[in-house]
């Protein structure tokens, strides 16, 4: 028996310092998302899992952070094992060798995961290095040739990177803001490392797509942070840097791509103060809108529970897909189980055999799937629906059909 790992309790922002902040969504106490566990093992440790704003700079944010270390060390998401994110790097590598890190220049990943970016980055001659914490992961991308340091980006990092290497041309951080409690050391770790016109480009889900889609699973404890573009172009003022381009994603249920520079360094696009406009309109800076949203995410569950069990009350076999973190949220908040939900498929063999936490569904592999052939089957990695329903295309054709959960549950 392990004791419960640390956490802290969140008393500033960690983008503007600011002390006030309110509550906006209480989601229940909760185990970690990709804790994913072995049949037979104790009861998992749970952690408060709350929203709560910053009433100063906006930014949205956890109330609590887990000790990083045991979240992030050991690390079960491969971000190669969904095929969609494969074509996603490699057209993020397309633009930034045409645009900013030409072959030959050096280019630093912080949390490259199994170096799905640092390939194509690499087949296009560019010397890529990545920095990835899970151990696993760095160790895949390693023995891939495609070079990782095993440790937690940091400021001091940043400065051993760049006496051994020189500057980067660019610097990326996709789907890593959100995971990093001091953002202000990356800030001073990122002058450190990038060239005086070099540019650090950062994909993070983006804070309007999660409110107006009712994308209330993607909060699990490794978010730490829920970004929108004013709070984001804050904190790189502070740091001396500048946003000069931002542009929206569809990935992971809606994200943005921002580049920044150093203050002056490029021309800014009309879009960076356009959205912050929008983000003001849509009422981001106001409590109401916040409001709202909780009494959606409540209803959405309503719908989903409702849908269950009148199909479950009616004899069909119902089961998941997608072993996922934000499914982990999504099956607590709802309480829903095993007398609910058989198992749940999913392609990653290290996720094959264990269950999900707090709520022990057992994950299989696809072959288990399509032998039983579930009449009914709840997309868990709703974000990758279309590619999904396509990949399964067999099991719609003999007649199975797929739930999407959200923003309020639907027969697809
Ligand atoms: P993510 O939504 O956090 O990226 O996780 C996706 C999960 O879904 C991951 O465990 C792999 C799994 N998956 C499949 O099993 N089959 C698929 O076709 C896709 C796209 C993902
Ligand atoms: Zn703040």
């Amino acid at each position: 028996m392990s004791a419960p790992p640390a956490f802290r309790v969140v008393e500033r922002c960690r983008v503007c310092a600011g002390g006030s902040l309110e509550p906006i969504l209480d989601l229940g106490a909760t185990p970690l998302a990709n804790a994913f566990v072995r049949p037979g093992t104790a009861t998992e440790d749970r952690y408060a899992l709350e929203l709560i704003r910053c009433a100063t700079c906006g930014l949205v944010q956890l109330s609590i952070v887990v000790d990083p270390e045991v979240m992030f060390r050991s690390y079960a998401y491969s971000s190669s094992a969904s095929p969609p994110l494969l074509e996603h790097f490699d057209a993020l590598a397309e633009d930034l060798v045409g645009r900013f890190a030409p072959a030959g220049s050096f280019v630093a990943e912080i949390g490259s995961n199994d170096g799905v970016l640092l390939r194509p980055l690499v087949a296009r001659g560019v010397r890529a290095l990545g920095v990835e914490p899970a151990g696993e992961q760095a160790a895949i991308a390693n023995a891939a040739g495609l070079e990782t340091v095993n440790t937690f980006f940091s400021s001091g990092v940043a400065g051993e990177l760049e006496s051994a290497r020189g500057r980067a041309r660019a610097v990326v951080a996709t789907n890593v803001l959100a995971h990093v409690d001091d953002l202000r050391d990356v800030m001073i770790g990122l002058d450190r490392l990038l060239d005086r016109d070099g540019v650090f480009v950062a994909e993070v889900p983006y804070l309007v797509d999660l409110l107006d889609h009712v994308e209330y699973d993607t909060v699990y404890h490794e978010h730490l942070s829920y970004f929108a573009v004013g709070p984001l172009r804050r904190l790189f003022a502070d740091a001396g840097f500048e946003l000069f381009e931002v542009r929206r994603l569809p990935i992971h249920g809606g994200s943005i791509r921002v580049h920044a520079g150093r203050k002056g360094a490029r021309p800014v696009g009309a879009e960076v103060e356009a959205m912050v406009e929008a983000e003001e309109r849509a009422g981001l800076h106001d409590a109401s809108a916040y409001r709202r949203f909780a009494e959606r995410v409540f209803r959405s569950r309503e719908a989903l529970r409702e849908l269950l069990d009148r199909l479950k009350a009616k004899g069909h076999g119902l089961a998941g897909y997608g072993a996922t973190a934000k499914g982990n949220t999504l099956l607590n908040y709802c309480r829903i189980g095993p007398e609910l939900i058989e198992f749940i498929a999913d392609t990653t063999p290290q996720k094959q055999g264990l269950l999900t936490p707090g709520t022990r569904i057992p994950v299989v592999a696809e072959a288990r799937f399509l032998e039983q052939q579930p009449d009914y089957t709840l997309l868990l990695a709703w974000n990758y629906a279309d590619a999904i329903v396509r990949r399964r295309a067999d099991y719609v054709a003999r007649g199975g059909r797929f739930i999407h959960p959200i923003p309020l549950a639907k027969v697809i």
